[in-house]
């Protein structure tokens, strides 16, 4: 099979190399077009643009395939940890025994923020959202953490990252905790990782706070499922940001403005607001006509790789299951977004366009199980993000090919003209 393409223009050919990956499609390196041929591709949305070569994960949409290094999602939702799955994006193996206690470590002794940084918090209203809170606090580190700012310095790169990953549940859970008038709580270096952020989240100073493991492991699977994506908006953002040579810190909180948008992260807040608003399985119909009447988008349906299930969805269908059934919560919503996919997955609107239920469909009503207001749903996809945006920066750039993101595009405005004075203008 040739290595190469051929584009012809007008009576000319150009040779495109076609480059392979270890699996997935091959692609055509067009880096060389435009100098050789005065012509650009177009791709608005990106939808076949390959960004960048990447080892960190890997998506098969038609199959329903995600893997983490070559791991697939549920095995590692089900057999792994967060933390461990950390360690796995951000160095590209499973850590050791020894590996893990050293790396769980250096998060743990990275979880507290700076005194003075708490006082941030108070510059904003009691009932901002969250997702302004975290796009603010997180462009301030770079204000409390300058000392390890020089993205040039490996070491200072990985103190950044360590930081990120552990300040972001501190950071998560001050937002939770102003929003409800709650005090700070700091956080415990004997708790693990999603234990810590429970508790920072849901305990109060009048009585001891009781971990309740069936919660933990329900937070760290969804940590889990939501670590990293590919190049998705938020990522593909936090790649050109960092692509400039800005620091971590500023990326990431790129990376949350980008998430918090409804196409993206902020879809399963949305989601639970399109269940409530359907409220019960009689008016399931007529919700779903206004969708085909394009009068509003099913949230937590669609992807823009996955044209079957997100692998994602299966897990987090089975673990909202397990944590309403274990909390004893009867949730009415449950009943109406099982109702909703049945009819969506057999509609021919649907079929047509190859709509499946994402991972934000059924995030909601286990995360509102779990006593998550739906305004800290998009955070702690931010939360659970940050080490695939961090990973994903890393790799970046750590690429000896790095250059700064640069896209150009379809002129289609005025050609030039000469300026008219006000009294010649209408
Ligand atoms: C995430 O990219 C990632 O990896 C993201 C993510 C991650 O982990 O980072 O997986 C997280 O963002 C998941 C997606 C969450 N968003 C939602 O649930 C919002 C609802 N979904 C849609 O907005 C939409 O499906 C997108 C944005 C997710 C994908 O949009 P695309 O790929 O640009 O597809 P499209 O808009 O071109 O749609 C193709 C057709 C259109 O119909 P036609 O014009 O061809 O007739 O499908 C229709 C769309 O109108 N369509 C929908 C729909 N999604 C697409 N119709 C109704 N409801 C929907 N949800």
């Amino acid at each position: 099979m040739t290595d190469k393409a051929t584009l012809t223009i007008g009576d000319k050919n150009y040779d495109l190399p076609i480059l392979k990956g270890s699996t997935g499609p091959d692609v055509l390196d067009v880096r060389k077009l435009y100098a050789d041929s005065d012509h650009f591709t177009f791709d608005p949305g990106f939808t076949s643009t390959a960004s960048c070569e990447s080892k960190i994960t890997y998506i098969d949409g038609d199959a329903g395939i995600l893997l983490h290094r070559g791991y697939p999602i549920d095995q590692l939702a089900e057999k792994s940890s967060f933390l461990e799955v950390c360690h796995l994006l951000l160095n590209g193996e499973l850590p050791t025994a020894e590996e893990f206690t050293k790396f769980e470590r250096n998060i743990t002794y990275h979880t507290m923020l700076h005194a003075q940084f708490d006082s941030f918090f108070q510059g904003f209203r009691r009932d901002a959202h969250p997702m302004a809170v975290m796009t603010g606090a997180v462009g301030a580190l770079s204000a409390f953490y300058a000392d390890s700012l020089n993205v040039d310095d490996p070491k200072q790169r990985e103190i950044s990252a360590h930081r990120l990953i552990a300040k972001m549940p501190t950071i998560a859970a001050r937002a939770f905790q102003y929003s409800q008038g709650r005090p700070f709580v700091t956080p415990r270096n004997e708790l693990s990782y999603s234990e810590n952020f429970l508790r920072m989240c849901f305990s109060v100073p009048a009585e001891d706070w009781v971990p309740n493991p069936v919660l933990t492991r329900a937070m760290d699977r969804i940590f889990i499922l939501h670590a990293d994506h590919e190049q998705n908006a938020s990522t593909s953002t936090v790649r050109l940001a960092g692509s400039s040579g800005a620091h971590p810190f500023a990326c990431i909180a790129a990376g949350i403005a980008c998430l918090w948008g409804p196409s993206h992260g902020g879809a399963n807040q949305e989601a639970l607001e399109m269940l409530e608003e359907i409220g019960s399985v009689e008016n399931i119909p007529a919700y779903v006509q206004g969708v085909k009447d394009r009068k509003y988008k099913l949230m937590g349906f669609g992807h823009r790789v996955y044209k079957n299930f997100d692998p994602r969805a299966k897990v987090m269908q089975k673990t909202c299951y397990e944590v309403l059934e274990q909390l004893g919560v009867n949730d009415p919503l449950l009943k109406v977004a099982m109702e909703l996919e049945k009819v969506a997955l057999s509609d021919q609107y649907f079929i047509d366009r190859k709509l499946y239920p994402n991972i934000d469909f059924y995030s909601g009503i286990t995360l509102r199980a779990m006593g998550f207001p739906k305004e800290m749903f998009t955070v702690l996809f931010a939360l659970a993000r940050t080490v695939g945006w961090i990973s994903q920066w890393k790799e970046m750039f750590e690429d000896p090919s790095r250059k700064i993101g640069r896209p150009r595009q379809l002129y289609t405005g005025a050609t030039q003209r000469d300026y008219v004075t006000v009294e010649k203008r209408g």
